[in-house]
């Protein structure tokens, strides 16, 4: 058997042994109107919602602060209270917080790396957290910005998936035309995973160059 390499941890194939490879795992099954996506090797243990700080009297981390908001609903577009959303990437930098992580780069003292909130009663999530940055997978294949997610609620499947982040730039936009996680899925698909991320309105009363985007998630109840 080949030796595990990052692109299979990233891929989710380690456990695949066919001749085939990873042609044969299923990571584009898609569960409701969210698609899912491979949980990738760093999923953590959970925190709080506000990923910039470790507390709130803490160093602010490195990056571009996002506000990320979201819905949770059924295959009906009715909210689903108590639904756990758990949330973990890497830093600005690309570097995530977990030993099988072979980056060189250095962690973030002062950034979270994962996070975790519930649903309230109108479905409605919130994170306070960096934009991630873009990470080697192989050597031919460097994956574009992006946010694992994991969403639990007792009667729905558990849904893991990728969020990722509209192009500001060709370099985003040829990272995202190439990710090969993020193609696995249909194009109607993708669209619901890449999110538009804008300026917060002045309004808002958020950091001055923070930005805000929203991911609505649609769970299939179990069957
Ligand atoms: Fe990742």
């Amino acid at each position: 058997m080949k030796s595990i390499t990052r692109r299979d941890l990233i891929m989710g194939t380690v456990k695949t042994t066919s001749a085939l490879g990873i042609l044969s795992v299923p990571f584009s099954k898609v569960f409701g109107a969210t698609p899912s996506q491979t949980e990738g090797p760093f999923h953590p243990v959970n925190q709080d919602n506000d990923l910039t700080r470790k507390s709130p009297q803490s160093p602010l981390a490195v990056g571009q602060i996002i506000y990320l908001y979201g819905k949770v609903t059924d295959e009906q577009g009715r909210a689903l209270s108590n639904a756990v959303v758990e949330l973990w990437q890497a830093a600005a930098n690309g570097k995530y917080n977990h030993p099988g992580d072979p980056n060189p780069k250095p962690v973030d003292p002062n950034f979270q790396y994962w996070g975790r909130d519930v649903t309230d009663r109108e479905g409605k999530f919130a994170f306070k957290t960096i934009k991630p940055g873009e990470y080697p997978a192989d050597t031919n294949w460097t994956r574009p910005s992006h946010i694992h997610f994991r969403i639990l609620r007792p009667g729905y499947e558990d849904l893991t998936t990728q969020m990722y982040f509209s192009p500001e730039s060709n370099q985003e936009s040829n990272l995202l035309e190439k990710d090969l996680i993020l193609n696995a899925l249909s194009p109607a698909d993708r669209k619901k995973v890449i999110i538009n991320f804008k300026p917060a309105p002045a309004s808002a009363n958020l950091e001055a160059d923070a930005k805000v985007g929203f991911f609505p998630i649609e769970m299939r109840a179990s069957r």
